[in-house]
């Protein structure tokens, strides 16, 4: 009898992920650093939220020149975030707390100040040199013209071996080659090493990227990807009972059935792009900024949620420490933040998938708009020189920069009105948003009407109504430029939600609300009728 479990009934389809980045979380010891002591007392606060786990972005050992995203040991952890005693001290207090801890495991490249690959690139013959992705050439003379996500050449010379290795970000995060056996082995030790301390699940940092074909200039979506994620499984995942999301920005609906197919082979769920890409110039980069086409959004949500309804796992979600603060980009941070903000909320957590909630966002955290010098995102600076360089408009540039900069997610977290937010006693290592008196954790606990409690509101529904859960999707006023509105419904229940995406009045002109609907969340407090909807309005009804 095949005893392999499948994907129908795991936990983490009922469950509410909240992801926090160490580093701008909260600081324990005034260095200005978030760290782990920070995130373990911050637990009470995470429960009482109601989440049920924690994706960490990466606290391994690393020279922080991505931000811990270049690892050097993954078996330790960054002097600057505590140790592993404190590693495993966050995962037993987390337990307490019912939450799980999942781990950030970036396996596409490592640090260059790795082992590995301070071996690697001592000579030919090392036997780890083939962990890393070479190609013979001439100094000067690159194998192609592939081009690094951070800016450059996607090849770097080492004199030692007469070879260049291959970089898909920045110069100090070489590519692994998992091509070979030996590495890959090393890997699921490593992975069930951590599994054994008893985390709950992983997070596949660009994971699509790691069966590349530089020869063939294939990035995503390489021949071997499906093959390597089939054995990554099962040599570690599925012997215990974890959440596994990848990131995949080349996902398309299919891809992502492969990924998440229920039979358990690959992964839980992928995190998709396709939304978060749709307000930029088709063809270019994030940084080339065009309005949001609503409809399209629509159409886009209404595709995964119906091709994956039965056949895989949506992941859902706005914003990560990548991306820009959603109430900014496609809400209004200033006179209706508080009711953008819920409305995002309400539209995205009554959809089919695993939500996921980025630190601050359930307070509506916002955008920052600072001068170039208080940036410090590797991603960001890289752009404005090469924009410079380039000849742009520095109007421009920093047009892009206070849109889609990463370090708009990355400030620090605002726990209450006193210095620094009260994120850290010394000088925190991003400047604080100055919005903190108004916006932050100890107002919004303390108000039953807070973004924060909405999300809470939001999170408590989920655990309540299976129709969360399993309720098939339809979308409704697919035409409509101001609505975004559909049903989720299973044998007993269904949901509605109509939202208002936009900052004005506008007619509901919905058939389907009726007297046996009843109002379960909204963002407005006399929503009990549905004549028009205000600014931002969104409103979610249950008919059992
Ligand atoms: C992913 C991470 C990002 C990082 C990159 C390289 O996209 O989310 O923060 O810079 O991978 O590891
Ligand atoms: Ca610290």
């Amino acid at each position: 009898m095949d005893k392999r479990s499948t994907n129908n009934e795991k936990w983490w389809k009922r469950a509410v992920i909240y992801q926090i980045y160490p580093r701008s979380f909260a600081d324990s010891n005034g260095d200005g650093i978030g760290d782990l002591q920070g995130i373990i007392s911050k637990l009470d606060y995470l429960e009482e939220l109601g989440i049920d786990a924690v994706w960490l972005s990466p606290v391994c050992k690393s020279p922080q020149d991505d931000n811990g995203y270049d690892i050097s040991d993954y078996q330790d952890i960054d002097p600057m975030f505590g140790s592993l005693a404190d590693m495993e001290q966050l995962i037993q207090e987390a337990k307490k707390h019912h939450i799980r801890i999942i781990l950030d495991l970036v396996l596409n490249h490592s640090s260059d100040e790795h082992f590995w690959f301070q071996e690697a690139k001592k000579d030919r013959d090392n036997p780890y040199h083939d962990y890393y992705v070479w190609r013979d050439g001439k100094e000067g003379e690159l194998p192609n013209g592939m081009r690094a996500v951070f800016g450059g050449a996607a090849w770097e010379w080492v004199p030692e071996v007469q070879q260049y290795y291959f970089h898909q970000f920045s110069v100090k995060q070489p590519d692994l080659n998992w091509e070979n056996p030996k590495l890959r082995r090393e890997i699921y030790d490593m992975i069930n090493w951590w599994v054994g301390k008893g985390v709950g699940g992983f997070r596949l940092d660009v994971i699509d990227q790691i069966a590349k074909e530089p020869d063939r200039q294939i990035t995503n979506n390489g021949p071997r990807l499906h093959e390597y994620l089939r054995e990554l499984s099962r040599e570690t995942f599925q012997k215990a009972d974890l959440v596994t999301v990848g990131e995949a920005w080349g996902a398309t609906t299919e891809l992502a059935k492969l990924y998440s197919n229920p039979d358990n082979s690959e992964l839980s769920m992928v995190f998709q792009f396709e939304h978060i890409c749709l307000d930029q110039i088709a063809g270019k980069e994030k940084w080339d900024l065009a309005p949001l086409p609503f409809l399209k959004l629509k159409e886009v949500f209404a595709r995964w949620q119906t091709q994956l309804c039965g056949k895989g796992w949506n992941s859902l979600f706005w914003n990560n420490h990548d991306l820009p603060r959603i109430v900014s980009r496609w809400g209004n941070d200033k006179e209706y933040r508080a009711e953008s903000a819920k409305m995002l909320a309400i539209l995205l957590h009554g959809l089919q998938g695993t939500p996921y909630i980025y630190q601050g966002e359930e307070l509506g955290m916002t955008n920052v708009q600072y001068e170039m010098e208080d940036y410090k995102d590797i991603e960001t600076l890289n752009l404005y020189r090469e924009r410079v360089e380039k000849g742009y408009e520095k109007s421009d540039i920093m047009r892009s920069i206070h849109a889609k900069s990463r370090d708009n997610a990355r400030t620090p977290m605002q726990w209450n009105d006193s210095k620094n937010a009260g994120f850290s006693d010394g000088e925190p290592w991003l400047k604080v948003n100055p919005n903190y008196m108004e916006i932050n954790a100890a107002n919004q606990t303390a108000d039953a009407d807070s973004v924060f409690h909405c999300y809470k509101k939001l999170i408590q529904l989920r655990k309540e109504y299976a129709v969360f859960t399993d309720g098939v999707f339809e979308l409704l006023l697919a035409e409509d430029e101001n609505l975004f509105a559909y049903t989720r419904t299973n044998a007993s229940q269904q949901l509605l939600v109509v939202c208002n995406f936009y900052g004005k009045t506008v007619p509901c002109g919905l058939k389907q609300a009726d007297a046996s609907m009843r109002l379960l969340i909204s963002n407005y407090k006399d929503a009990d009728q549905m004549m028009n909807l205000r600014p931002y309005e969104a409103r979610m009804y249950i008919k059992e």
